[in-house]
C-alpha cells in the first residue's frame, strides 16, 4: 500500500490539502498528516481544520512564528526526523509558505519523492518571501501539479522536465465548490450581524504593504475613504493588526474584525459588490465567484485572475484603487469568467495521478 505524507503549516494549506486527503482515503492509500504549526492561533489553524473536515495531524511540529529562517530552520530539524520515521513513498507539499520550503529541502537531502500541488506560479518579484519559497520547492520536486498553463510555461523556461509537470487544475476551488452552499446557508445569519446589504470585503497582509507603516497607513486611509461609499468588512491577519496597533493607525468606518472562518470568509465574498486584496487565494476565488477584485500589488504570480477573471492589479496607486472602485460601485465593474479546470475535481485528477498503477509513468513510483 502506498504512503503518502502530506504536510501543511499555514492558513492556504489548509484548503488545498483538504480535497487531495479526501479523495486520496477514497483509493487504498495509507496517508499521514504533518502540521508544521506556522500558523498556530485558533482563529489561523483550528477553525480551518474543523470546517474543512481535516482530520487532527499525526505530527505537529509546533514551530511558531519567528524570522524567516528561524522559522525554516526549526521546521526542517523537526520535520526530518519525522520522515525517517515515518518512511513515506512521497511527500506531499501545497503552495509557496515557508513550510513548503523547508520540507522541500528535507525531502531532497533524504532522496525521498516531493509532490508539489500548486506549482508553476511566478509573480517574478524575488522581494516576495512565497516567490523564494516557490522558485526552490519546484527545482526539487519530483511531481510538479500545476493549476494552469502559465505554471507549465514557467517551469519550462525554467528547465524542468515536463515530464515532472501536469496540469491538473486549482484545488483550492476544490473546496470552494465543496462548501460553496453551506456558506451560502450561512450568509443569511452573516448579513443580518453585521447588518449588510451591499458591502465590500478587503485583506492585507504581505509584508510589502503591511510591515512598512509608510505604505500601509495610506493604504488604509484610501480603503476609509471608500467606505464612505460601501460598507467595507476588513477581517484582519495577526500581521496586519501588529503594525495597526503599534502605529495608531486610525480607521474610522472600516467594519474590522479578527481573521475569519473559511466558510465566513466565502459567504461575504461571494455576496461582496467588490473585494480589495493583496492575497493571492482571493485573487483566484473572487475570479471564481465573479466578484470585481482590485489587488493592491504591482505583480501577481496568478495572471489567468487577471486575463480572464475579474482580477485589476491597482499596485501602489491609492488614486487608482479609488477610481476603479468607485467604477464598481456604480456598477461598472470588471466581468469574468472561470479558467480552464478550475472545475471543483482537481484533487480527483491529482490522486489518480499519483496511484496510478502504469510503473512508467512518471508518477510517484515505488
Ligand atoms: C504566511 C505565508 C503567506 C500566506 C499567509 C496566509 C510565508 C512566507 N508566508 O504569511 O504566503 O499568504 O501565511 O496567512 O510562509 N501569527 C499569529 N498567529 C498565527 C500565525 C501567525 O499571531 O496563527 C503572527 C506571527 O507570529 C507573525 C505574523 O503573524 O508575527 C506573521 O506570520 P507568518 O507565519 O510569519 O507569516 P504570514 O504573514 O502569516
Amino acid at each position: 500500500m502506498k504512503h503518502f505524507l502530506h504536510v501543511v503549516g499555514a492558513r492556504p494549506n489548509f484548503m488545498k490539502a483538504a480535497p487531495l486527503l479526501r479523495a486520496l482515503e477514497a483509493k487504498s492509500v495509507r496517508q499521514t498528516l504533518v502540521h508544521s504549526g506556522q500558523h498556530y492561533d485558533r482563529n489561523m489553524s483550528d477553525v480551518f481544520f474543523d470546517q474543512l473536515g481535516i482530520r487532527e495531524p499525526d505530527v505537529n511540529l509546533q514551530v511558531g512564528g519567528g524570522s524567516h529562517a528561524q522559522q525554516t530552520a526549526a521546521i526542517m530539524s523537526r520535520f526530518e526526523p519525522v520522515l525517517l520515521e515515518k518512511k513515506p513513498d512521497a511527500v506531499i507539499v501545497y503552495g509557496d509558505v515557508n513550510s513548503t520550503t523547508a520540507v522541500a529541502i528535507v525531502c531532497a537531502k533524504l532522496g525521498v519523492k516531493l509532490v508539489h500541488v500548486e506549482s508553476g506560479l511566478r509573480s517574478f518579484d524575488r522581494t516576495m518571501p512565497e516567490e523564494i519559497n516557490r522558485l526552490i520547492t519546484d527545482q526539487l520536486a519530483d511531481v510538479l501539479l500545476t493549476p494552469s498553463i502559465d505554471g507549465n510555461e514557467n517551469l519550462q523556461r525554467e528547465g524542468i522536465a515536463a515530464s515532472k509537470v501536469h496540469l491538473v487544475g486549482n484545488i483550492m476551488i476544490d473546496t470552494l465548490v465543496h462548501l460553496l452552499p453551506v456558506a451560502e446557508e450561512r450568509f443569511a445569519t452573516l448579513a443580518a450581524e453585521y447588518a449588510l446589504k451591499s458591502f465590500g470585503l478587503v485583506t492585507l497582509h504581505r509584508p510589502a504593504n503591511v510591515d512598512d507603516i509608510t505604505r500601509l497607513r495610506p493604504i488604509v486611509e484610501a480603503l476609509d475613504r471608500i467606505a464612505a461609499d460601501l460598507p467595507l468588512i476588513f477581517p484582519v491577519h495577526p500581521r496586519t493588526r501588529q503594525h495597526l496597533d503599534e502605529h495608531g493607525v486610525k480607521i474610522t468606518r472600516l467594519r474590522v474584525v479578527g481573521p475569519l472562518p473559511y466558510v465566513d470568509f466565502l459567504a461575504l465574498q461571494k455576496h461582496a459588490a467588490l473585494v480589495m486584496t493583496d492575497s493571492g487565494g482571493v485573487q483566484e476565488e473572487s475570479t471564481y465567484l465573479g466578484v470585481p477584485c482590485l489587488t493592491v500589488r504591482e505583480n501577481t504570480e496568478r495572471p489567468v485572475t487577471l486575463t480572464i477573471g475579474t482580477n485589476i492589479l491597482v499596485g501602489f496607486d491609492l488614486e487608482m484603487l479609488e477610481r476603479e472602485a468607485h467604477k464598481i460601485i456604480a456598477g461598472a465593474g470588471k466581468t469574468g469568467a472561470v479558467p480552464p479546470l478550475w472545475d471543483g475535481h482537481t484533487a480527483e485528477r491529482i490522486a489518480d495521478l499519483l496511484v496510478a498503477s502504469d510503473s512508467h509513468s512518471m508518477v510517484v513510483t515505488v
